[in-house]
């Protein structure tokens, strides 16, 4: 049983697989709708919240370094991703690129790891977004009972002229310094988050519907969210008080990640969220008419635009107001208000945009899921309904709804701290494998055509897997005992399902 742990799939079965029309799924996306399936997935809760809280909690301004950090390691395993994109256009991404060059157990081991990428980002992201919406419908006097719209078992405060809050020590604090005692607030202990549960139910129907009607959507929501990032830091640029940057790098506080270049490291792991999600583009290669000459494209174009954006609004938004004030969970809002009140019509527009952004990276997520389970299902390493396609709307529906169902339970029930940082540890250790294996490929199969060649092989995916490696060392270890938790109950099922309907071993068995 375990002799053929590290069996391989071959590229010739890889590559007949690609052609083949039987699998049910439907070529409909072009380069353009790849790059906004990328930006949709990437743009999202990292900048519209994250942002504000690396900077005022690590890096001040040199926020804008972090991001440049985060978005270089980005790069790297970018251009790994569309090498093998292009050259094994398959739905599995990484989990088929392992299954070609490392073998069975670690193509397990990853497609594993990337429901803790694409489910759990789905589900945090749906959190950000019940949020923005919550605060975008109070702004109009409608109140949604902040009991239904939190983590099961959150207690929430009702701070005099913000709205519900979570008790949390910072808060605590924050209302002491203003000699108010949090005991002498209303309290409530929330059952449930119903928007975040509402958004999956949404996009679930849509996923099942079509990837066409679904990329369509995408579009719309990515335009909006695009347009209103361009006019924040186009108008922001005006704002600009040069004061703010100085000192661009503050002094370190004398504890390790506490500003200083420290910080800075520490603000690019942080931050490295914002850029998850191009890799999805690759999940969506069966679905693409030419993926050998889009697939590198849409990686590489979202990933560059959203980079490009980032250090954009980065660079505005520290230079419009002071870091230290950033520290919430709206900073691009913060931003708004500090141009005045001749701009508070922006105010509701970038809440929205917020919105529309946080509803495309669940749609793109909640796409690639079911798709790597498609590819794990057609290998016979999960049951044959995951690979069970819609006979009308020629979707993998079954997989779609089981995905969708599970996010929203985690949505609606678990808060998003647990899961924000085993979203990204999960994704650097599929980034760190898919570096490592573009130099394997390279050495055992030299001569296979290659549409995309990831430049300088090996130092650029050497220099991918060292700085993810290194982005996963700075994480906390509660985040690394959940990812072997995690791991431990993949083992479970592979040894039990997995190792005895593997068709790679039947077929050699066979022989
Ligand atoms: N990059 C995605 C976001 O920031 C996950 O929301």
């Amino acid at each position: 049983m375990f002799k053929d742990l590290f069996i391989r799939k071959t590229l010739t079965q890889l590559f007949a697989e690609a052609e083949s029309n039987d699998n049910g799924l439907k070529r409909h996306l072009g380069p353009w709708n790849l790059t906004f399936l990328g930006i949709g997935a990437v743009i999202g809760a990292g900048i519209f919240v994250l942002t504000g809280q690396a900077a005022a909690q690590y890096a001040g301004p040199g926020i804008v370094i972090s991001f440049i950090i985060s978005g270089l390691a980005c790069a790297f395993a970018g251009l790994c991703y569309a090498e093998f994109s292009a050259m094994i256009p398959i739905a599995g991404s990484a989990y088929t690129y392992s299954y070609a060059t490392l073998g069975e157990f670690l193509a397990w081991i990853i497609g594993w790891d990337l429901i803790l990428e694409y489910l759990f980002a789905a589900s945090t992201v749906a959190v950000g977004w019940s949020g923005y919406v919550v605060s975008f419908l109070q702004d109009f006097n409608i109140i949604i009972p902040p009991h239904l719209s939190a983590a099961t078992g959150t207690v929430l405060v009702n701070v005099p002229e913000v709205g519900w809050k979570p008790e949390t020590s910072q808060l605590i604090n924050a209302l002491t310094v203003q000699g108010i005692n949090i005991a002498n607030l209303q309290h409530v202990t929330a059952i449930i988050n119903i928007p975040a549960m509402f958004v999956i139910a949404v996009i679930a129907i849509l996923l099942v519907i079509g990837i066409k009607e679904s990329a369509n959507f995408n579009n719309i929501m990515v335009i909006a969210k695009l347009a209103v990032i361009i006019l924040f830091i186009a108008i922001g640029f005006f704002f600009v008080k040069h004061t703010n940057w100085v000192p661009f790098i503050p002094k370190n506080t004398g504890v390790s990640g506490h500003f200083g270049w420290s910080g800075i490291l520490r603000g690019a792991g942080v931050i490295f969220f914002a850029y998850i999600g191009f890799d999805a583009v690759s999940t969506a290669a069966q679905e693409t008419k030419k993926p050998q000459r889009d697939m590198p494209i849409g990686i590489m174009g979202s990933l560059g635009i959203s980079t490009i954006l980032y250090i954009l609004v980065a660079i505005v938004l520290t230079g419009i107001v002071s870091y230290t004030t950033l520290n919430v969970a709206d900073p691009i809002a913060v931003g708004v208000n500090a141009m005045g009140s001749s701009m508070f019509w922006l105010r509701p527009i970038i809440k929205l945009a917020a919105i529309a952004g946080l509803s495309s990276v669940v749609l793109v997520m909640l796409m690639g899921q079911p798709r790597i389970f498609y590819s794990m299902s057609k290998d016979g390493l999960l049951p044959p309904v995951f690979s069970k396609v819609h006979p009308k709307f020629k979707t993998p529906y079954i997989s779609t709804i089981l995905t969708c169902f599970v996010a929203l339970i985690i949505a609606g029930t678990l808060p998003i701290s647990i899961l924000g940082e085993l979203v990204s540890i999960g994704t650097l250790l599929a980034f760190a494998i898919v570096c490592i294996s573009i130099i394997v490929l390279r050495k055992t199969k030299p001569d296979v055509p290659r549409p995309f060649r990831t430049p300088w092989v090996p130092v650029v995916p050497i220099l991918g897997a060292f700085v993810c490696f290194y982005l996963m060392a700075s994480l906390p270890l509660d985040t690394w005992i959940r990812l072997f938790v995690w791991m431990a109950i993949g083992f479970v099922i592979y040894f039990s399902y997995g190792i005895k309907h593997s068709h790679a071993r039947k077929r050699k068995n066979n022989n």
